[in-house]
């Protein structure tokens, strides 16, 4: 009875502090009705915990509790900005993970047993690999990401424009540089990003300043204005109308209609269940009841995807397919996929390049997942929390 009076006593004094707050800031009760039941941030870890607990194991519980906690960033370096923020990002206590000296002195130790070797991967699936060496791959000295240490969770103040307007640093997701390393871009290559908005590993290419060609294409409308904005935020206007760089907004899945066989590299960075957002964000979220069939044709649209990806590489050239989610049907089943129907399909023979050079680099920034069949996979951890980032490279022979 206590109790009961308690409450009531309780809510007639919110009642009366209802009252004292204005009309117009007070929140509307109709709002509460429309909310649903299992919002979409639910609905993906209901569905997260089901997959990801057969799918990783022992592993899941500390991955969960990392998607679940504030994410890391990075702070892409802008080479064409004038503004000197390296210094000033050093001494808040920052490192370039690119250049750091973890992953120099794996260099140079690789470089006396003289296992490096003129080309930049290794080509082979993983138990092929056997005992081999690993080549080291060679990594553009311009693209420079900063990171806090590990266990550090400072976030980034916000980048500050140059004289010419142009912002200094990009942020974001550290392990989606790896992507963009992988490729591997040369001097004078021509590059296709087949889903490219709103942009970041585009501008991460670009700071390569070895593309001979860059082709930026997306599907959606208001991602490309986002990207035409980061563009014009990041790089100089001489530049953009140079003819070095198109934007374009064909489906992706038809690429072959346009043009086959045309590109060095190509990066097929898919949409999928963006597993981070999906846990934290009810807004545009892809595990919304509207959106249920969506979510389940992903893989088809990722695979179609990347078929077109293989078709628009040039004989020799490589291709990257990544994705920003943990699940094995999205990541490793699209990639095995692929490559069987580019085989049968089309008679295009391709390599899988063994990345592990490239995850034994960078093991003092990033957690990478153990023994994957195909591919590597930066795994969200609290100590270092970047990531879901899937990857993988393939080389086109014919
Ligand atoms: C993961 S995001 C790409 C992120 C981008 N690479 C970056 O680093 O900023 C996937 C993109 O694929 C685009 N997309 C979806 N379906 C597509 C299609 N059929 N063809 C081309 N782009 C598509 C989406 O609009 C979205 O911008």
């Amino acid at each position: 009875m206590a109790l009961f009076l308690d409450t009531r006593f309780l809510l007639r004094k919110l009642k009366d502090l209802r009252c004292l707050t204005p009309k117009r800031t007070r929140v509307k009760d109709k709002w509460a009705a429309t909310r649903p039941k299992y919002p979409p941030t639910r609905l993906a870890l209901h569905y997260f915990d089901t997959t990801y607990k057969v799918q990783l194991g022992q592993l899941w519980p500390s991955v969960r509790v990392a998607m679940l906690s504030e994410k890391k960033y990075g702070a892409l370096l802008n080479n064409f900005s004038q503004s000197d923020v390296l210094l000033d990002l050093q001494a808040q206590g920052c490192r370039d993970f690119i250049t750091t000296r973890d992953a120099q002195t794996y260099m140079e130790q690789n470089l006396e047993v003289g296992t490096v070797e003129e080309s930049s991967h290794v080509f082979m699936t993983k138990s092929d690999a056997g005992d081999q060496q690993l080549s080291s791959p060679q990594l553009s000295t311009n693209i420079k990401c900063l990171v806090f240490p590990r266990g550090d969770v400072t976030r980034f103040k916000p980048a500050r424009p140059d004289i010419h307007g142009l912002l200094g640093y990009y942020l974001m997701d550290a392990a989606s540089v790896l992507p963009c390393l992988a490729l591997d871009v040369q001097d004078g290559h021509t590059v296709l990003d087949l889903c490219g908005a709103p942009g970041g590993k585009a501008l991460t290419l670009l700071q390569t300043q070895s593309i001979r060609f860059l082709c930026v294409n997306d599907i959606s409308a208001s991602r490309r204005l986002r990207l035409k904005k980061v563009l014009h935020s990041y790089i100089p206007k001489q530049f953009l109308k140079g003819g070095n760089l198109r934007i374009t907004s064909f489906d992706g899945t038809t690429w072959e209609e346009i043009e086959s066989k045309s590109f060095d590299r190509v990066l097929v960075d898919v949409p999928c269940t963006t597993d981070r957002h999906s846990l934290m964000e009810d807004d545009n979220n892809i595990f919304s009841k509207n959106r249920v069939s969506e979510r389940r044709r992903l893989p088809q649209l990722q695979l179609a995807l990347l078929l077109a990806g293989i078709q628009a590489a040039c004989p020799g050239g490589e291709i990257v397919y990544s994705t920003c989610t943990l699940s094995q049907s999205q990541n490793q089943s699209v990639v095995e996929q692929a490559i069987y129907q580019a085989r049968e399909d089309y008679s295009i023979r391709l390599e899988v390049a063994d990345l592990r050079p490239l995850t034994q680099m960078f093991r003092n920034t990033f957690h990478f997942a153990p023994d994957l069949s195909l591919g590597e996979m930066v795994i969200p951890h609290l100590a270092a929390n970047f990531g879901p980032i899937y990857m993988c490279k393939l080389k086109r022979l014919a």
